[in-house]
């Protein structure tokens, strides 16, 4: 049998590749071109080795947990297995729980439920709408974030004083998906503990970027998205203390969260499976697994290959005319590789089909799933237009590609677009397009 079960201690080396470096894409003006993927924050690429370990996995996978055959052990000690790999990947206590979900947004949506009834929320309205918008009921204070990391540290404080007592939560983002900037975690997290209040750390945006710490940062939860992490396979989880966990109504109700069912009653389990009813998504928690371990084996070659082109990046639009990027705070701050920006004049779903259809460039336009921060940052950088353009880099990046899109918003801002381009269901497409997608499409 060769399957690997254990790839943690792979040697670090150059950055981990990922599926589709190669991939070229058809340009509106004729030809193709390398695909620069420029949108890492929204969903990015499938690492190699994620590929070829689903790929070695594949002929073992099998049902988990209850499966009396080889393959069922095999694949039962795979998924088991990778909690234990999250466990290390966000350095988190001895004891935490680790459940897997569909990704973030489901993450929040399980911690919401299992909150002990009346639990006040704090919530930056800063926060993507996974993490803003599980939270109901009159115990919800949404504040505003402020422009520096004191004072937002200061608010959290404020509004925690003003909660009812009871179990309290503060839900913040290790990096926002507009902006990439650090949120102030571990100081928001020494003011929730002040207040007996407990934190949940949405990492959808971080956990790609950085290596977390749930002891270091004192954070209670951690939500994650195995797509944002390169592996694409569905699955993410929510890591954290197990107590209101196993003290809430199962997620979902139904066979795996079950320890008896009679005529009369239902006894659930208590560990993890309580809230992992129906059959769970082996290959993709499987697939989670073993791209946190590679990121784990790779983080200091990522963090220079990210900070490289981000510098890049930011050198190559300084000085674009009408460039104005979205910041929440004042004065700079760590970040990730995500930039979001308006050029004054050009609509940001118009650059962006341009981008794509005449330089093969993907990047993402609109309000990021984040409208009231969006709205307010383009207000504040002095925009009217309602949406933005965000860049987000990745391993799947290369200085081509940070030049080519450089290049390509200095010639559009100086000619235009070289093709004629008109909204389609509400969003921009090159007109009398006749490129074709590939066959598998069909
Ligand atoms: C900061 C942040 N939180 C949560 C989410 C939701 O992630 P998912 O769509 O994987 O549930 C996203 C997705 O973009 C995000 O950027």
């Amino acid at each position: 049998m060769t399957l690997a079960l254990d790839r943690s201690t792979e040697t670090a080396a150059a950055v981990p590749a990922v599926a589709g470096a190669a991939l070229r894409v058809p340009l509106v003006t004729g030809g193709d071109i390398g695909y620069a993927n420029l949108d890492h924050a929204a969903s990015a690429p499938c690492l190699d080795a994620v590929r070829s370990a689903v790929d070695e996995f594949l002929p073992w996978y099998a049902s988990v947990h209850r499966g009396a055959g080889f393959a069922s052990q095999v694949s039962t000690r795979l998924y088991e297995r990778t909690r234990d790999v999250l466990r290390r990947f966000v350095d988190a206590r001895n004891g935490d729980s680790v459940i897997f979900t569909r990704n973030t947004t489901d993450a929040f949506n399980l911690l919401a439920k299992a909150l002990p009834r009346k639990t006040s929320v704090v919530v930056f309205d800063s926060e993507h709408h996974a993490a803003l918008l599980p939270w109901r009921g009159p115990n919800v204070r949404r504040v505003q974030l402020p422009r520096t990391r004191l004072a937002a540290v200061s608010v959290v404080d404020e509004a925690l004083a003003e909660c009812p007592q009871g179990p309290r939560l503060v839900v913040v983002a290790g990096a926002s998906n507009v902006t990439g900037e650090l949120l102030p975690v571990a100081e928001i997290a020494a003011v929730a503990r002040k207040h007996g209040a407990r934190v949940a750390l949405d990492a959808a945006q971080l956990a790609p970027h950085r290596r977390i710490s749930v002891r270091e940062l004192d954070v209670d939860y951690v939500a994650l998205s195995g797509h944002k992490l390169y592996a694409p396979f569905g699955a993410g989880a929510l890591i954290g203390r197990g107590d209101w966990l196993r003290a809430a109504e199962p997620y979902l109700a139904g066979g795996g969260a079950t320890k008896l069912v009679t005529e009369e009653a239902v006894v659930w389990n208590s560990g993890e499976e309580r809230h992992e009813a129906g059959s769970p998504n082996t290959v993709g928690v499987y697939a989670l697994g073993v791209a946190c371990e590679q990121l784990s084996a790779h983080w200091d070659a990522l963090r220079a290959h990210e900070a490289a082109l981000l510098e890049r990046l930011r050198k190559g639009l300084e000085g674009l005319p009408g460039f104005a990027e979205l910041r929440f705070f004042d004065a700079p701050v760590d970040r990730v590789g995500t930039v979001s920006f308006v050029v004054e004049g050009f609509e940001p779903g118009w650059l962006a089909a341009v981008l794509s259809a005449e330089y093969g460039i993907g990047v993402r336009d609109g309000a990021f799933c984040a409208h009231v921060a969006a709205r307010r940052l383009l207000r504040e950088a002095g925009s009217e237009a309602q949406q933005a353009v965000r860049v987000s880099l990745g391993l799947g990046n290369t200085e081509e590609h940070v030049d080519r899109l450089v290049l390509a918003l200095r010639q559009i801002v100086a000619r235009g677009a070289r093709w004629e381009y008109a909204k389609v269901d509400g969003r921009w497409a090159p007109v009398g397009d006749t490129r074709e997608l590939p066959g598998f499409c069909a």
